[in-house]
């Protein structure tokens, strides 16, 4: 890995203390980006990831923030302003799951889905650009005025029984996603997101612990292996860096080729 492609970036990843946000922090900081590493509640996790990074000469601070909350997003950008004296990139990445069956789908568990994947995608990207915009273009840092990545899913686009008022909010995240990129390109402000498969991590250990399940799994990813966060990483250094410049109002799915049908591999 190159290790050099963010250098004298500063980056804030949302929901960074466990899963695909601790993966995208720690390969951020690898890259030589300065790192907001936040975290709602665990923040043994985040202080540990933060340590980590600055043994291996790293630059990084844990800020702790409810992402749901206009408040809680500000508070991030304050912190890369203190601590960085600015903001390059946000990974709105923050997410959770709270599975049902429809019917018995409280409405308290779809409006916290809704309120942390979609809404506080939504206020972490509006700060991001009032912060870009405050902050003015500087060509010798780089082409864009900044980069916004959401960490979308394969269920922005994959129907997903007993689970929709996660898929609700991924479907919403892609429109938002086409939407601010469409707004806000010609003011060099770069919106893509990433739609990871099923990548190991807490969030989905039902879905690969045993072994049943686990191979139950595989019959939906072509490519014949789980994911794993460095996977999603790799495409989010890319995405974030100005190799990927011309890169606007995409979504770059890091799937296996979960996407691509694989049960008719056998039917149709
Ligand atoms: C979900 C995981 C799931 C994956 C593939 C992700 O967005 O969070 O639980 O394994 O999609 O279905």
């Amino acid at each position: 890995m190159q290790q050099s492609r963010l250098e004298n970036s500063r980056a804030i990843v949302t929901g960074a203390s466990s899963g695909i946000g601790e993966g995208i922090a720690r390969a951020y900081a690898a890259a030589g980006a300065s790192v907001i590493v936040n975290f709602r509640s665990d923040e043994e996790a985040a202080e540990r990831i933060v340590k980590d990074i600055r043994e291996d000469g790293g630059v990084a601070e844990a800020v702790q923030a409810d992402v749901s909350t206009p408040d809680g997003c500000a508070r991030l950008f304050e912190a890369a302003d203190e601590k960085f004296g600015g903001i390059d990139i946000l990974v709105s990445n923050a997410g959770i799951q709270r599975d049902a069956a429809f019917t018995d789908l409280s409405l308290e568990d779809w409006r916290k889905v809704l309120d942390v994947n979609l809404t506080g995608q939504f206020l972490c990207a509006q700060e991001a650009v009032r912060r870009f915009r405050g902050q003015g273009l500087d060509p010798d840092r780089s082409p864009a005025l900044g980069k916004i990545i959401f960490t979308s899913s394969v269920h922005q686009a994959i129907p997903w029984a007993g689970h929709a008022n996660y898929a609700t909010a991924k479907g919403g995240i892609k429109l938002l996603m086409e939407t601010m990129a469409q707004e806000l390109a010609s003011e060099k402000i770069r919106v893509n997101a990433i739609a990871p498969g099923a990548i190991k991590t807490a969030i989905n250990r039902d879905a690969w612990e045993d072994e049943q399940a686990r191979n139950e799994l595989l019959k939906l990813i072509p490519y014949g292996r789980i994911g794993n966060t460095e996977d999603v990483a790799e495409a989010a250094i890319w995405l974030a860096s100005d190799a990927s410049d011309y890169v606007v109002g995409t979504t770059l799915f890091v799937d296996g080729g979960m996407m691509l049908y694989p049960a008719f591999r056998e039917g149709g």
